[in-house]
């Protein structure tokens, strides 16, 4: 999991830098459009502080009616040309933002996917997606904020300066003063909001994680009155969230007001400057109406220039969170280039040992051999290491010890494709798309025949209860599945394993759901179906015993029996403590 550290300054450039190189360059046309407007609006922003001179001198001073209809059709035309440009811009944001919102999301999705297991373990789905959906608006902002918003008050500001300047060098020097006052108000503002971004984001996780906890186990909560905890809890993580959230606005709502404090302050000077300049050397009122015109023009470029400093933060420390999450390489057991033979389901532990993140041990020195084509059942008590084991032969983790072979190739060395493709594993919390029965056996290969999937479909008795419905494989499943009993998503998963044509099965309590006459028909069915295949069933049920060769018992991650199911009896006390003696 990631620290909690606030990223620096330095961090926050070096991740505007990177945003910028890897978005910009692939929209070329967005920005150079995007430029036009940025010149647009500040060109015509300025022009149009420049029009009250003509107004005052051209026609109050001089009182020309002529020139007032020259001066108005001037004044509508910069107008209508800014507000034209100003549309343009705030389309090309948001189209900015979005398109780069998205890449980013995608990005973060894929990686995110792409991690290990034990990125996932006690954290909640929801909470990932939270995530990924703050991260990818964060980058869009950012970008936007930098390339487009910014630049736009930049060059307006810069525009108005001109205009300024062009009417009086000395009041224009002065009001520049002030820009290092703003600036050190700013950067304080900034370290501020860096802190709480990083919160932010993991309370919007808390969030989503609250709520959906409770909606998806709804079933639990409304039997066991849970509802009232459910949303004290979610009421927490709503204020919590809202109390970062005003946090953040408190500083950056900061900024406006003292902006104008500090604007207020220049112009009243300028009032007494402009008198004294007026009545001693006799400069025209047009002038100072431009100056104070651009002046109270420029004010909103720049009090928003600091206001998107002070956002940018945040969205740079969320961006920054970011990048560290699509950086981090996914810990993968197998990570060799090694491709596997088919058919050789030959899976061989020597020695190997496992804990997990805490100092316990779930697997503990264990060694055996299971030749290509055999039959074995994994027996245990709960917490015996069961589902460890199983794994570590899907190198969802790699052993603290010891070397695991499968295909009798050592399991670093081979592919992570090769080896999800060699192994099928039918769990026990069966997951299902919510798509057609079809679609979710064919996930198991997806250019399966129509006669293949039939196959499928009748080892695992998936027919049976399929032909009661209406549509039948075409009918949908529902979220995970939840339009089918137990047993049925069991028998849609087994058909989705069957089809894979794998070298290796795992079966993890997948027929724990299933009646006895159901789970008999299927048992002979998968063993005349998976012959040459090895198959690995980890089970409470002494019924599956006679459809396989051997049972391995586990006991506090150790092997404490590994038999033929009609020795064992003998050759383990621990099984016959937990089964008794087989008939
Ligand atoms: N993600 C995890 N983090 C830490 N410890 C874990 C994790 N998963 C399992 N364990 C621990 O590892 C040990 C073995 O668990 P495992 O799930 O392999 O048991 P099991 O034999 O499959 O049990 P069951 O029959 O109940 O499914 C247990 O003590 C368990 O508490
Ligand atoms: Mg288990």
């Amino acid at each position: 999991m990631e620290s909690v550290n606030t990223p620096t300054g330095d961090d926050a450039l070096k991740t505007a830098k990177r945003l910028i190189k890897e978005t910009i360059p692939k929209r070329k046309k967005i920005i150079t459009a995007s430029i036009v407007c940025m010149v647009g609006v500040s060109v015509f922003t300025a022009a149009l502080a420049y029009t009250t001179k003509l107004i005052v001198n051209d026609v109050f001073v001089a009182k020309d009616a002529g020139a007032a209809i020259e001066v108005a059709i001037i004044v509508i035309f910069v107008s209508f040309s800014k507000s034209l440009f100003h549309y343009g811009n705030a389309v090309l944001q948001t189209v900015l933002n979005r398109s780069i919102s998205s890449f980013y999301q995608k990005e973060a999705f894929q990686k995110t996917l792409r991690r290990e297991i034990s990125f996932f373990n006690g954290k909640h789905a929801s909470d990932h997606m939270a995530q990924i959906r703050l991260y990818g608006m964060a980058a869009g902002q950012a970008v936007t904020a930098i390339c487009s918003r910014f630049l736009t008050e930049v060059l307006t500001l810069v525009a108005l300066f001109v205009v300024m300047f062009l009417q009086d060098a000395l009041m224009t020097l002065y009001s520049i003063v002030i820009i290092p006052i703003i600036f050190g108000l700013v950067s304080f503002l900034s370290r501020k909001i860096r802190k709480v971004a990083k919160e932010e984001t993991d309370l919007s996780g808390h969030y989503f994680a609250a709520g959906s906890e409770a909606l998806a186990g709804v079933r639990t909560v409304k039997s066991y009155n849970l509802e009232r905890k459910s949303i004290e809890k979610f009421n927490s993580s709503v204020d919590a969230l809202e109390d970062r959230i005003f946090g953040i606005s408190k500083v950056t709502a900061a900024t406006h007001p003292i902006m104008e404090f500090l604007g207020g302050l220049v112009l009243g000077v300028f009032v007494i400057y402009a008198a004294w300049q007026t009545i001693t050397y006799g400069k025209t009122p047009g002038e100072f109406t431009a100056f104070i015109t651009a002046f109270l023009l420029a004010y909103q470029p720049a009090s928003k220039i600091s206001k998107l400093w002070v956002e940018l933060q945040k969205s740079l420390t969320q961006s920054f969170f970011m990048f560290r999450l699509i950086d981090t390489k996914p810990k993968s057991v197998s990570c060799g280039n090694k491709s596997l033979q088919s058919g050789n389901g030959s899976v061989n532990f020597s020695d190997v040992s496992f804990g997990y993140e805490n100092d316990e041990v779930s697997i503990d020195k264990v060694s055996f051999n299971l030749e290509p084509g055999d039959k074995v059942a994994i027996v245990g008590k709960s917490g015996a290491g069961k589902s460890t084991l199983v794994d570590l032969i899907l190198g969802f983790y790699s052993p603290t010890d010891g070397m695991i072979e499968i295909g009798s190739m050592d399991i670093s060395s081979i592919s992570p494709m090769y080896l999800k493709n060699h192994i099928a594993f039918i769990s026990q919390d069966v997951f299902l798309f919510d798509d057609t029965i079809e679609e979710n056996i064919k996930d198991g290969f997806a250019s399966a025949s129509h006669e293949e999937i039939i196959a499928a479909v009748k080892s695992a008795q998936v027919d049976g209860f399929a032909e009661d419905f209406p549509l039948g494989l075409q009918t949908r499943v529902g979220a995970n599945g939840s339009n089918l009993s137990g047993g049925q998503k069991q028998r849609v998963a087994i058909a989705r394993g069957l089809l894979k044509r794998a070298s290796i099965y795992i079966f993890d309590e997948a027929t724990s759901a299933l009646d006895v006459e159901n789970e008999r028909e299927i048992m002979t069915a998968l063993l005349e179906t998976l012959k040459n295949e090895t198959v690995i069933f980890v089970t409470h049920r002494p019924a599956l015993f006679e459809y396989v060769d051997k049972v391995l018992m586990l006991e506090k991650g150790k092997v404490v029996g590994f038999d033929e199911p009609s020795k064992i009896d003998k050759t383990s006390t621990k099984f016959r403590e937990l089964f008794g003696v087989l008939q």
